[in-house]
């Protein structure tokens, strides 16, 4: 076989993993679920369960694919006997289908919003202004269409001629460039009156209001975040050199996803409050929000520029993991050359991108129980099919792979991380399966949890 390629440095593989881990579910959907499920309440349990979840999973799916050498689906199945757990491999394959599709339509807003931010179109206007400029983006649909068609094809274009490297290049210089704006944000944010609302909003928690389904959101956030429980990080784990600590490529990245994600509800949320939108507006929350700090904020026009091309180019980095998985899936189970099956993925995807644009008009019929296509993706991905594919991770981890070589590889033979193994194991074997699978059943009723 030939030997896999690997990612140059260290720095090299945590830019690479950091490109599909922040993305929109930081400095999107991060707000949004924050909003909805009370703010500061929500963001505690997510700390707590990225820590102790969603960081022992990373460091699990990135052993699997480093010991296995393959994508996904592949791995799981030559690590046991049993080929039934190649089926895991696919729920990951469908997750990452869902997710691709309604992800594509915000990294599109993003892309009009871009467009805009060059025409300078929201400088000058009020919040109720900008709030109808979005109603009628999305009630148009075909404008919305046309932008997530853009953005699907710059993807594939990306990814079938191979220019990931290129980006790879791009990523260790725009990130911190990224990073520096949100904290300009935030700064930004701080002067406006309704900071000490945003405040008491994102860091007093209300215990009251922590439920189960509060829990299994932090936790379906925390996956999609960290890009867990679908074999993402199987197949980056793959390309990770043999020499590398996976604990501390795990933790920088868990880090800096979780700075990232809490200093964009920083940034956002004293706008929130000052402009009078609601914390619970759903996923056009940032969408509403960021033209009112742009059109405030001093050298507002260049900044906007800049945070909505770093916005579009932290979704592609993110989408092109995506399509990674599907484009392997593809060209293995079918036996097609990698730009046929590129080929057949991003068709898929922009027929069904199409169909959740289309299901966020407001007379839509693209609606099963009154949930549009979209949303319906976004959750059912999120907090359905992830959790399941992490939990299921877990178990084939503890109780089906050998345990000598998942400590051989995830201590990387021995050299890192032997004392923390056993803790990281446990977690993985016991508690991570326990906790989900007890989060599933208060969420069917099952179980009362509060
Ligand atoms: N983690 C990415 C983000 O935050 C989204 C993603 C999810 C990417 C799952 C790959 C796999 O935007």
């Amino acid at each position: 076989m030939r030997k896999r390629s690997t990612f140059g440095s260290k720095f090299g593989t945590i830019a690479v993993v950091g490109g599909s881990v922040i993305g929109l579910g930081n400095i999107w959907r991060f707000p949004y679920v924050a909003g909805d499920n009370g703010g500061a309440a929500f963001i505690l349990i997510y700390i707590v369960v990225s820590f102790l979840i969603s960081v022992p999973l990373m460091i699990t799916e990135f052993s699997i694919g480093r010991s296995a050498q393959r994508n996904s689906m592949r791995a799981f199945r030559k690590l046991t006997s049993h080929k039934r757990w190649g089926l895991l491999g696919f729920i990951g394959i469908a997750s990452a289908l869902l997710i691709l599709s309604f992800y594509s339509v915000i990294a599109g807003w993003a892309m009009e919003y871009l467009f805009e931010s060059f025409k300078g179109s929201y400088l000058s206007l009020g919040s109720e202004q900008i709030t109808q400029n979005f109603n009628s983006f999305i009630a148009s649909g075909w404008r919305s269409v046309i932008w997530t068609l853009l953005f699907v094809t710059c993807t594939a274009v990306i990814v079938s001629f191979g220019i990931e490297k290129g980006i790879e290049r791009y990523n260790k210089l725009l990130m911190p460039v990224m990073f520096m704006i949100i904290v300009g944000m935030v700064v930004n944010s701080f002067f406006m009156p309704g900071f000490r609302e945003a405040a008491a909003f994102l860091m007093t928690p209300d215990f009251s209001k922590i439920t189960g389904k509060v829990w299994l959101e932090a936790l379906g956030q925390s996956f999609f975040s960290m890009s867990i429980g679908l074999g993402a990080m199987v197949t980056y784990g793959s390309y990770i050199s043999k020499r590398e600590n996976l604990f501390k490529v795990a933790g920088t990245v868990a880090i800096s996803d979780l700075t990232v994600a809490v200093l964009s509800g920083l940034a956002i949320f004293p706008a929130v409050f000052s402009y009078g939108i609601s914390p619970t507006s759903g996923p056009e929350l940032v969408f509403l929000t960021l033209p009112n700090i742009f059109a405030q904020m001093p050298g507002g026009y260049v900044v906007s520029i800049l945070f909505f091309f770093l916005l579009c180019g932290a979704a592609i980095t993110s989408t092109i993991s995506l399509v990674e998985v599907l484009t392997a899936f593809v060209s293995e189970e079918f036996r097609l050359k990698r730009r046929s099956a590129i080929g057949v993925v991003v068709a898929t995807v922009a027929m069904l991108s199409t169909i959740c644009a289309l299901s966020q008009m407001p007379d839509s019929q693209l609606k099963i129980g009154g949930m549009n296509i979209f949303d319906i993706f976004d959750h059912a991905t999120s907090n359905y099919m992830l959790p399941i594919g992490g939990m299921l991770t877990a178990i084939f981890a503890g109780w089906i792979v050998n345990r000598t070589l998942l400590k051989n590889e995830m201590t990387t033979n021995g050299s890192f991380g032997v004392r923390i193994f056993s803790f990281v194991f446990k977690l993985v074997k016991y508690i991570i399966p326990i906790v989900i699978a007890i989060l599933f059943l208060s969420k069917i009723g099952l179980l009362k949890l509060s």
